[in-house]
C-alpha cells in the first residue's frame, strides 16, 4: 500500500469510511429502536441475555476497523474495483425496509412462543431435509417465501452493522490468487473458468465474485426456490461472459459432474447445517472441484479463534434461532475438509467471520 494517497484516492477512502460508518450507525439505531418498539408493544420486556460488556464492544469495534482496513487495501491492490465498495441495493432498501418493521412483531411472537416451524398457509415444506424446515433467525416463512427472500439482505445488513459485504469479500483474494495460478490446459480451446457458490442465497457472493473476476462463469445452487429467484433478479445486470446459472438443489447432492469447477465457494452456510450435512456438502464440493482447484468457505468465527467472544456466541443461537450453531462453533472443519480429500487447508478470521481455503491436489 502506498504511504501517501493521491487526492482522488484519499477522497474515495474517506467516502468509503463514511459510507461504512453510516451503515454502522444505521445498524445500531435500527437495533435500539426495534427493541424499544417491541418493549412498547409487549408486556414482556425483550431480554438481552448477558449484554456485552464495554471491553467486548471495544474489541468488536477494533475488529470492524481492521476488517474495513483490509477491505480498502484489497481494493487498492486491484482484487476488486474500488467502486464495488459502494454497491448497495437502494431499490430494495426503500422497497423492503418498511416491511422489516411490519414483520418485527411476528418475529417477536414466534421467538417468545418458541415456534420454530411456523410457515404461512400455502407454503409446502415437503421434500426438504428436516433440518432445513425451520424459521432460522425466527424469520417469517424461514427460507420458503418471496417475502423472506426480499427481506433477507436487509436483515443481514442490520445484524452485522453493514459489514456483511466486507466479510464476504474476504473470500476474493484467495479465490483469485488460486484461480490465477491454475494452469491452462495446453492444446484445448480455452473455456471460461467456472466457480460454483454453494448455498448462494440471494446471490451476494456471486455478485462479488463477478466484480473481482468478470470473465468467470458463475454457477449457484440453493435449496430455496424463492432465494434462487431473488438471486436471478440480483444477478440480471452483471457484466461478464455469460449469465449466471442457478439451480435449486440440495448441496449434499450437487447436480454437477465430477471435477467441473475451477473453484467452489460457500458463505454463511455451515453454521446452519447439522454435522453430517456439513460433511456431505464438503464431500460434494471436493467431488465437483477440479484437481488443482480450491474451495473457499466463509462462516461464523469459532470458539477456538475468538474465546473472548464466547458469551456473544452463546447468546447468538438463543436470540436468533440457530439450532446447529453450538455444534458448529466447536466443529473441526479442517478435519472434515481433509477427510474429504482437500489438503493444505489455511484458515484465518476477520471480524466475526472465519475462512477456510482448501486445495484439491
Ligand atoms: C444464511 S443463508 C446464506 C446465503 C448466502 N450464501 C449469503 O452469503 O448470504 C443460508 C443459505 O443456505 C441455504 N441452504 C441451507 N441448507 C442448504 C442445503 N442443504 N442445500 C442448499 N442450500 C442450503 C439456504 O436456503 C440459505 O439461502
Amino acid at each position: 500500500m502506498p504511504d501517501t494517497l493521491t487526492p482522488p484516492d484519499a477522497l474515495t477512502k474517506i467516502a468509503y469510511q463514511t459510507f461504512q460508518q453510516g451503515k454502522q450507525v444505521f445498524g445500531f439505531a435500527h437495533k435500539t429502536l426495534s427493541t424499544q418498539f417491541l418493549n412498547t408493544l409487549s408486556q414482556k420486556k425483550r431480554q438481552e441475555p448477558n449484554p456485552p460488556d464495554p471491553k467486548m464492544l471495544q474489541a468488536l469495534q477494533s475488529r470492524i476497523d481492521a476488517l474495513l482496513k483490509v477491505d480498502w487495501e484489497d481494493a487498492e491492490k486491484g482484487v476488486y474495483p474500488k467502486q464495488s465498495l459502494f454497491e448497495n441495493n437502494w431499490n430494495d432498501f426503500f422497497r423492503y425496509y418498511p416491511e422489516l418493521w411490519i414483520d418485527l412483531p411476528k418475529i417477536w411472537d414466534r421467538a417468545n412462543q418458541k415456534r420454530h416451524q411456523d410457515f404461512s398457509e400455502g407454503i409446502s415444506t415437503e421434500g426438504y431435509p428436516a433440518y432445513y424446515v425451520q424459521n432460522f433467525h425466527h424469520q417469517t416463512d424461514g427460507y420458503f417465501s418471496e417475502a423472506s427472500a426480499n427481506m433477507y439482505d436487509l436483515q443481514v445488513e442490520v445484524l452485522f452493522n453493514g459489514t456483511a459485504a466486507p466479510m464476504r469479500r474476504r473470500i476474493l483474494a484467495p479465490l483469485k490468487q488460486h484461480m490465477n495460478r491454475m494452469p491452462v490446459a495446453v492444446g484445448t480451446t480455452p473455456q471460461p473458468r467456472k466457480v460454483l457458490d454453494i448455498a448462494c442465497g440471494t446471490g451476494n457472493s456471486l455478485q462479488l465474485i463477478n466484480q473481482a473476476m468478470p470473465d468467470v462463469a458463475l454457477y449457484g445452487v440453493d435449496l430455496s426456490p424463492a432465494y434462487i429467484r431473488k438471486a436471478y433478479e440480483n444477478l440480471a445486470d452483471i457484466k461478464g461472459t455469460a449469465p449466471a446459472q442457478l439451480i435449486q438443489a440440495n448441496a449434499e447432492e450437487l447436480p454437477f459432474v465430477n471435477e467441473f469447477f475451477e473453484a467452489t465457494t460457500s458463505t454463511f452456510l455451515f453454521h446452519e447445517l447439522p454435522a453430517q450435512a456439513r460433511q456431505n456438502v464438503i464431500d460434494e464440493a471436493f467431488r465437483v472441484t477440479k484437481p488443482g482447484g480450491v474451495f473457499v468457505i466463509c462462516d461464523s468465527v469459532q470458539t477456538i479463534d475468538t474465546p473472548e467472544f464466547e458469551p456473544l456466541m452463546e447468546n447468538f443461537p438463543a436470540m436468533f434461532h440457530e439450532p446447529y450453531y453450538r455444534h458448529y462453533i466447536q466443529d473441526d472443519l479442517v478435519a472434515r475438509l481433509e477427510s474429504a480429500g482437500f489438503s493444505e487447508v489455511e484458515t484465518f478470521t476477520h471480524f466475526m467471520s472465519k475462512y477456510w481455503v482448501a486445495k484439491k491436489s
